[in-house]
Order: C-alpha cells, then sequence, then structure tokens
C-alpha cells in the first residue's frame, strides 16, 4: 500500500496531536509532534537562563542535548532532552508562556525544520504544528488545517490541564490561548497559516472520533488513488 506524509497545522488547543496521534495508529505511521521540540528547547533556554539575544548559546545548547523521542509502555510518547526526561516539564506554565518567543527566533526554527524533514524522509508519516504544510512538507499528500473557537480550546486545555494536575483558570487560559495564536500568526518567520491546499476543518462542538474519521476518509481516498 501507498504510504503518504500527512501534515496536520492549526492553532494551539485546536486537537490536532490527540487526532493526529489517533490516526497514526490507525493507519500505522510514524507521529512527530512538533509543538514538543519547540517546547523542549524552550525548556533549555529556561533551564540555562538564556535571554531572546543569547541565540548562539541556545542553538550551541540544541546540539548537545538532542531531542529524542520513545515509547512509553502504556503507548504514549516520552520526550527527551538528552538524557533527560522532559514529557511532563515541557507542558508547564513557565514553557507555555515562553514558547513563542523561542519558537520566532530563525536560528531556532532553522534547526528544528531541517530535523523534522529528515525524520519525515522514510515517508509514513503524521507531523503536527504550525508550519507543517507551508514550510516543513510542503509536498505532503495530505494538509490539514483545524480550527476551533478559542473558547472551545480553553475548554479543552482547561480539561487537559486538570487532568495532568497542572494549575489551570479558565479565564487566563482563553486570554493565554488568544496570545499565543496572535504571536504565533504574527511572527516573521513560518507564521502560522493554512498552505493554500490545505483542507481547514473547523473543529468546534466536533468529537474527536469526528475529526478521525474526517482525516482517514481522506487519507484514504488518497492512498487508495496512488
Ligand atoms: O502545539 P503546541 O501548543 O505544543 O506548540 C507549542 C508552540 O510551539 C506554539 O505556540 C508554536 C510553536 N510551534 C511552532 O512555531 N511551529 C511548529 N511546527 C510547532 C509548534
Amino acid at each position: 500500500m501507498k504510504q503518504i506524509t500527512i501534515a496536520i497545522d492549526g492553532p494551539a488547543s485546536s486537537g490536532k496531536s490527540t487526532v493526529a496521534k489517533i490516526v497514526a495508529d490507525k493507519l500505522g505511521y510514524t507521529y512527530l509532534d512538533t509543538g514538543a521540540m519547540y517546547r523542549s528547547v524552550t525548556y533549555l533556554a529556561l533551564q540555562h537562563a538564556l535571554p531572546e539575544e543569547d541565540i548562539e548559546e541556545l542553538v550551541k545548547l540544541i546540539d548537545q542535548y538532542p531531542i529524542s523521542f520513545s515509547l512509553a509502555e502504556d503507548g504514549s510518547q516520552l520526550v527527551f532532552l538528552g538524557e533527560q526526561n522532559v514529557t511532563d516539564a515541557i507542558r508547564q506554565n513557565d514553557v507555555t508562556a515562553n514558547v513563542s518567543w523561542v519558537a520566532a527566533l530563525p536560528q531556532v526554527r532553522e534547526k528544528l525544520v531541517k530535523e523534522q524533514q529528515r525524520i519525515a524522509k522514510t515517508g509514513a508519516i503524521i507531523m503536527d504544528g504550525r508550519d507543517i504544510g507551508t514550510v516543513v512538507l510542503p509536498n505532503a499528500e495530505l494538509k490539514i488545517f483545524l480550527n476551533a473557537s478559542v473558547e472551545e480550546r480553553a475548554e479543552r486545555r482547561y480539561k487537559e490541564n486538570q487532568a495532568k494536575g497542572i494549575e489551570a483558570d479558565l479565564e487566563r487560559l482563553k486570554q493565554a490561548i488568544a496570545d499565543r495564536d496572535y504571536k504565533d500568526s504574527h511572527r516573521k518567520v513560518s507564521p502560522l497559516k493554512a498552505a493554500d491546499d490545505a483542507i481547514t476543518f473547523d473543529t468546534t462542538g466536533v468529537s474527536i472520533d469526528g475529526v478521525v474519521a474526517f482525516i482517514l476518509e481522506k487519507a484514504t481516498e488518497i492512498i487508495d488513488k496512488q
């Protein structure tokens, strides 16, 4: 069976990673969470108390502490920075609050995009992020842009945070999501936007199963045609 590459983009908490993981599982594809990579670099910057101007040092640290992924016993994905398991640390509020400035650094993006493209070379991959359809995998056979209202995304993040024991306040989450949308969409390098050939899907009020079924249907159509 022909293997394709699938790009899923969209703003914070639009459900990208949840559905991408399920679709990857159903198709037997690799799933790559590129947001986790930007979060890991942010964690590095915070750990080393690096200011925005010290890009050179940050780029050196990325080489020193390579980002890698592995599977936990329960099938969930673990993220490592060098030898350190940072799966939970990169979801904490301090990382979330700082990730936009780190993700706006062109030198950081250049390094991470190269690594993402290297990982995608094998095909049979589903990758989620902000610039996958536009920059990382411009030739992906299927590009999906997921969106949802700020209210719904804040509620989803609120529930996720509560389940993970991360402190959460719904109004503040709404504000933080709106801020991050603005910063991600207005940065100079690779801003968040749908590729011209992406299918945009508004997931407000749509169940996870509904979104998964939609993407699987589109993927199957393309795979069958090859
Ligand atoms: O998907 P996420 O919320 O975990 O992503 C964290 C941040 O990383 C997000 O605010 C923007 C940035 N990001 C990016 O700039 N490009 C990507 N391909 C993925 C994430």
